[in-house]
């Protein structure tokens, strides 16, 4: 049976750390896969995230199951995170599961697209992040894509995407990146957002918005414009919300999807549709990610802590964005201030494959084949080195 198989290709995110880990350098740096790193370039429990679970453990006396769309006060906290104050008067209309980090929210949210219009089109951005394309077409979705970036200028390509949604067939699915686009860093700002909301909504196309990076930007408010803009103008929404890189909760796999339809009458229906869904995909999905969540957003201390905890990592990610721009323009005597108008985990450096390679063979610095690093593996420590070597290799 098995010799029909093939050898799978080195994942392009997943094998950077792979390889990072086999070299010995001293000086090593790794910026590959999008985890946030502190100061000592640890990937942290957030406080908050720590107490809540401890309280958990202490007090949780039960692990039945509970259900295919998983702990309701965990969807509703999540939700209400997102949505914000649109949350309270949309309730009737959403439809909400919780899903094995954001990954299983899009594969959940896939399957959904899969089961009401089975071959549908779903656009993404050109680039994306490495994994849409084949999570997306695994669940049966045809997957093309939109403009989204110009590497010529390392700037937004707003007319050629705007251009390209008008030419979309109505029904199609449009995947976009909530806030902290990945792997360019470079975000829509409101204005873009209402001008695409207004042609999705005219062309009755479906937007499904992948928010994995909440809180890491700007703010969890400002990052979410994105989403509540979309909710105000238009009948039908696919949100895939990961608590992964905001809640540092990696590995515990905590996600949701939430679903707006056109009616309380539609939602029920997308709740079963959901629950049914999720039951073939994974029955039911992990708990105790969720309920560490939902214990720190219901409670306002832990809530608070943790929103300072978190504002604290978006300034950070932002102060290294300027000190790598200035030391990489410096070095260089090119312009690389556009890294600073970036927000999020990650930016995407200028590099051909064979110049990343270089990187990781000469300067030994790991970053994803397509050039795209992870902001916070930069530090105070490394950015000299990092500079420098990216310098050389764009003079060589
Ligand atoms: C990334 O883009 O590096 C992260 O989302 C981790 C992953 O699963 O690829």
């Amino acid at each position: 049976m098995f010799e029909t198989l093939t050898r799978v290709p080195v994942d392009p995110i997943l094998g950077v750390s792979a390889a990072f880990h086999k070299d010995e350098a001293p000086h090593k740096v790794d910026l590959g896969v999008g985890v946030y790193k502190d100061e000592a370039g640890k990937t942290p429990v957030p406080r908050a995230v720590k107490r809540a679970e401890q309280e958990l453990i202490a007090a949780q006396t039960s692990k039945t199951y509970l259900s295919p769309v998983g702990n309701p006060g965990f969807n509703a906290l999540v939700a209400e995170l997102t949505l914000g104050s649109d949350y309270a008067g949309r309730k009737s209309d959403l439809s909400l599961a919780q899903a094995p980090g954001g990954s299983g929210a899009l594969r959940l949210g896939a399957a959904l697209l899969q089961a009401a219009r089975p071959g549908s089109t779903i656009y993404v951005s050109d680039p994306t992040w490495a994994n849409h394309i084949p999570l997306l077409g695994t669940a049966g979705l045809n997957v093309d894509r939109y403009p989204y970036y110009n590497a010529a200028d390392n700037s937004l390509n707003i007319d050629g995407m705007l251009a390209k949604l008008e030419s979309l067939a109505p029904g199609s699915v449009v995947l976009l990146h909530a806030c902290c686009h990945n792997p360019t860093g470079q975000d829509l700002t409101v204005e873009q957002w209402s001008a695409i909301a207004e042609i999705l909504a005219r062309r009755q196309l479906v937007p499904f918005l992948d928010m994995a990076y909440q809180g890491l930007g700007e703010d969890l408010d400002r990052d979410a414009a994105s989403v509540r803009v979309l909710a105000k103008a238009v009948p039908e929404l696919l949100i895939a919300v990961s608590c992964s890189k905001n809640f540092g909760l990696y590995r515990e796999r905590t996600g949701l999807m939430a679903v707006l339809s056109a009616g309380s009458e539609p939602a029920s229906i997308v709740t079963g549709q959901l629950g049914r869904l999720a039951r073939t995909l994974w029955s039911m999905p992990p708990d105790h990610g969720a309920a560490i969540v939902e214990r720190v957003l219901a409670n306002t201390e832990l809530r608070q802590d943790w929103m300072t905890e978190l504002r604290h990592m978006a300034n950070r990610i932002n102060s290294l964005r300027s000190q790598l721009a200035d030391r990489l323009s410096a070095s260089s005597g090119e312009d690389f201030s556009w890294i600073k108008q970036q927000r999020g985990m990650f930016s995407k450096l200028p590099l051909s494959t064979e110049q990343v390679v270089a990187a990781r063979e000469q300067h030994h610095i790991y970053m994803a084949p397509d050039g795209r690093i992870n902001i916070a593996g930069v530090s105070p420590s490394n950015v000299e080195h990092i500079a420098t070597s990216i310098a050389s290799l764009l003079r060589a």
